[in-house]
């Protein structure tokens, strides 16, 4: 297992670079680099090299259930967060339990997926935020025997706080509701267990803290969940066999791929692998206690210096963020000493990795408060 110091030697683009931004790109690692490098080799060598593309597509999906306790069959392999969402939806029937609980602190793409779902029935419901977090007790109030799914971010984008994901589970299955957690926030610095968890669906992708690129997403579809309605996208990898090319026949398999939709994101499973060959290396509950420890030591630097700290203290995941009239303005100035952050809204968030140390938390704060004396 790689120590914090040897995963960061991993990422030689951190030599000149503070880089806080893996809520919204991971930084570049030397394996990443080269996987780009890999998928034009295997295009220049063998020319149309499907079977390497799909053992590669195959890899990413295994290492993917392997990392949040599932297993293959229940992992669907596609481009994006909200395609996962979308496919969740439309194959649920909302004829006789019509609603959708989401939440503000929802990443916006996942929400809009629920609320298009209006124009086939749905209901949506929110369940009230406090600013920072949602409460267990705002989900007790709006659910009930009329929802057929909950949705959930086991953590959120906005500030980075952890939301009562199992409490929110017990409570909807408890409606006979389904649950949909959006862990893309998490993995890669929050161990997750799909079981101990409990939820019926999850959907993450690659290129935050799993430190790939853009173009992947996997969707976790818990084995033996019913299915109410077959999904409205698909294509021939959505088929039992996706090269019977028979344009008559549509069968969906009984697992996972019965979600998956055309040609699979072939580039984004080379970096996804390249991802996963790093945080297959590491303990995740040592890499959740190294994350945890610099999160709250920035949160105190910059409460001590006068900031506003908008991620609540007690339920802080891999990120601080602070609340800034022009955060945008605030990113371009510590990006000219080469601190890369992530601005979002009014705030600007300050994400971790293992790759991090004392030292980017010394450099974002000292950055930091120059920046308000001039
Ligand atoms: C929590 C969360 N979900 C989803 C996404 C992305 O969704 P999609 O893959 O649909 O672009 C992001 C960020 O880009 C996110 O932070």
């Amino acid at each position: 297992m790689l120590n914090s110091t040897q995963f960061r030697a991993e990422f030689p683009s951190l030599a000149d670079t503070v880089h806080l931004a893996s809520c919204s790109q991971g930084a570049l690692s030397a394996r990443l680099a080269y996987s780009l490098q890999e998928i034009g080799y295997s295009l220049r060598d063998k020319g149309a090299p499907w079977d390497v593309w799909m053992a590669e597509v195959e890899w990413a999906r295994e290492r993917f259930a392997r990392l949040i306790k599932a297993a293959p069959g229940e992992i669907a392999v596609l481009s994006c967060a909200s395609e996962a969402a979308f496919q969740v939806a439309s194959s649920l029937d909302w004829s006789h339990r019509p609603g959708i609980v989401t939440n503000d602190l929802e990443f916006p793409s996942i929400a809009h997926v629920w609320l298009a779902q209006a124009g086939r029935g749905a209901q949506v419901r929110v369940a009230a935020d406090t600013g920072e977090n949602v409460e267990a007790g705002a989900y007790e109030r709006v659910v009930d025997e009329n929802v057929n799914l909950v949705s959930v971010p086991l953590i959120t984008y906005r500030n980075g706080a952890r939301l009562p994901v199992p409490d929110v589970v017990r409570l909807a299955h408890e409606h006979g509701a389904r649950v949909f957690v959006d862990a893309y926030q998490g993995t890669g610095v929050v161990p997750v267990d799909v079981r101990e968890l409990g939820c019926d669906y999850l959907a993450s992708g690659s290129l935050k803290y799993l430190l790939g690129l853009p173009g992947i997403a996997f969707l976790y579809v818990r084995d033996g969940l019913e299915h109410q309605r077959d999904p409205e996208l698909t294509g021939w990898f959505g088929r039992v066999n996706p090269f019977a090319f028979d344009t008559r026949l549509l069968d969906f398999p009984g697992d996972a791929r019965r979600f998956e939709t055309g040609t699979p994101p072939v580039p984004s499973a080379y970096a996804a692998n390249a991802g996963f060959d790093l945080i297959e290396r590491v303990d995740p509950q040592a890499v959740q206690d190294h994350v945890s420890e610099l999160v709250e030591e920035l949160a105190e630097r910059l409460a001590a210096a006068g900031e506003r700290v908008a991620s609540p203290a007690g339920a802080r995941g891999p990120q601080v963020a602070i609340v800034d009239d022009d955060p945008n303005a605030l990113a371009a100035r510590l990006a000219a000493r080469r601190i890369v952050t992530a601005p979002r809204g009014r705030l600007l968030r300050m994400s971790f990795h293992y790759y991090n140390d004392r030292s980017d938390v010394a450099a974002v704060a000292d950055a930091i408060a120059l920046c308000r004396k001039s």
